[in-house]
């Protein structure tokens, strides 16, 4: 039994070292989506059918922090770092996977994983393996927003903004297409990384001065990230529609100042006519020397035009 122990440890032992070799050499890569789960790999093959109850299974992080540890089939937390133990952390059975839950910018980097079987002999590692992670958060869809306060009539300003990416984008631009062609403008892109999810909030601004130019344009913001571009959706121009615009301006303006003026003529003849009334005591003397003036002189505008003269 003794014999065939040692020759079973010194097996698995060569085997472990060409597996500490390889692992050392080949990290696997994993990605996770920000704030949700990241799967780091152990990759272990139970060829030996061991049980958990003989194993120490834990990771560790680029700077050799326990991230996690199952002692003997039990999470174990007084070698775990601190800053870990606050975290949802879980350990998938039957992958030999760990799940990092919530992750973080900062989780990114590399993790190791190690199984120790533990005997009376004490703990023999028989398996290591390395991965690096990597975490990404989409940029939100860029969007086209006209500065409201441009008091200027030549140009407006248009911003594109996204937010809440990671890692920073390669390239922001716009792309401005009229019937024949596509022109590409790449303004300075600005950046800003909120300090706490590291997350970039980035943007763009062009001073547009074609908005009277007599065709239609359309303007998208395109912004690439990891080789993949996200579009805006498109920011038309149509060009304002010549003459007509004026013509139907004075139509509407014509309208109501017609109304306007009839209203006016209607109540300055209310008022010529009340005011006549007061005046017919005096209006019979004028009205008699307009008589002696003339026979005619009887009807109503003639004997306005007295009345007006006096005021
Ligand atoms: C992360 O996801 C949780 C839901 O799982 C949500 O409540 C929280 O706001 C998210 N945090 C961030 C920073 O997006
Ligand atoms: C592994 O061990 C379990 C008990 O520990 C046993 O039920 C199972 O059949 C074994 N599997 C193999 C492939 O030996
Ligand atoms: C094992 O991991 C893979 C991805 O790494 C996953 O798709 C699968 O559901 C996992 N299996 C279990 C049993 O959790
Ligand atoms: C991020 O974008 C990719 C590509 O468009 C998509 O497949 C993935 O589902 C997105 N993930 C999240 C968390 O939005
Ligand atoms: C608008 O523009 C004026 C000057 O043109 C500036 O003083 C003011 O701060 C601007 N307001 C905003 C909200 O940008
Ligand atoms: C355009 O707007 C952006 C964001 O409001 C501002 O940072 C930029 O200075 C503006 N540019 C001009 C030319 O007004
Ligand atoms: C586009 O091309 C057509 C014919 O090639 C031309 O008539 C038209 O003026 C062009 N439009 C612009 C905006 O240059
Ligand atoms: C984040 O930055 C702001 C200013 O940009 C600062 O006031 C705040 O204290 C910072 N928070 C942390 C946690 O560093
Ligand atoms: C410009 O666009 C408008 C509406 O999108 C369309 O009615 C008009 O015909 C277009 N003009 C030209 C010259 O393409």
């Amino acid at each position: 039994m003794g014999i065939c122990d040692s020759t079973m440890g010194l097996k698995s032992t060569l085997f472990v070292t060409a597996l500490l070799l390889s692992g050392a050499v080949a990290a696997v890569k994993t990605q996770a989506y920000f704030n949700e789960t990241a799967y780091l790999p152990c990759q272990f093959i139970n060829s030996q059918n061991r049980s958990l109850d003989e194993l120490v299974v834990f990771w560790q992080n680029q700077e050799k922090l326990v991230v996690y540890e199952l002692y003997q089939g039990k999470e174990k937390y007084d070698n775990v770092d601190s800053k870990y133990k606050s975290r949802h952390i879980s350990f998938d059975e039957e992958n030999w996977t760990l799940q990092l839950h919530n992750v973080e910018i900062k989780d990114q980097g590399d993790y190791q994983c190690f199984i120790h079987h533990k005997s009376h002999k004490g703990l023999v590692p028989i398996h290591k393996m390395s991965s690096e992670l990597s975490v990404i958060a989409n940029f939100s869809q860029p969007e086209i927003l006209e500065d409201s306060n441009t008091s200027s009539k030549s140009y407006r300003n248009l911003t594109c903004y996204s937010v809440q990416g990671y890692p920073h984008p390669e390239e922001m631009y716009f792309l401005l297409r009229t019937e024949n062609s596509t022109t590409k403008y790449s303004p300075t892109m600005q950046k800003s990384q909120d300090n706490i999810t590291e997350l970039y909030k980035v943007s763009i601004s062009w001073s547009y001065s074609g908005f009277h130019d007599p065709s239609n344009r359309s303007i998208t913001c395109v912004l690439c990230v990891l080789g993949m571009c996200l579009f805006s959706k498109p920011y038309n121009i149509v060009p304002p529609k010549t003459h007509l615009p004026p013509k139907d301006n004075m139509l509407w303006i014509a309208a109501p100042s017609l109304v306007i003026v009839g209203v006016m003529v209607f109540f300055l003849a209310q008022w010529k006519r009340k005011k006549k009334q007061p005046d017919l005591s005096r209006e019979r003397h004028e009205s008699e020397t307009i008589k002696m003036e003339g026979e005619e002189s009887k009807n109503a505008t003639h004997q306005q035009v007295p009345t007006l003269q006096h005021c």
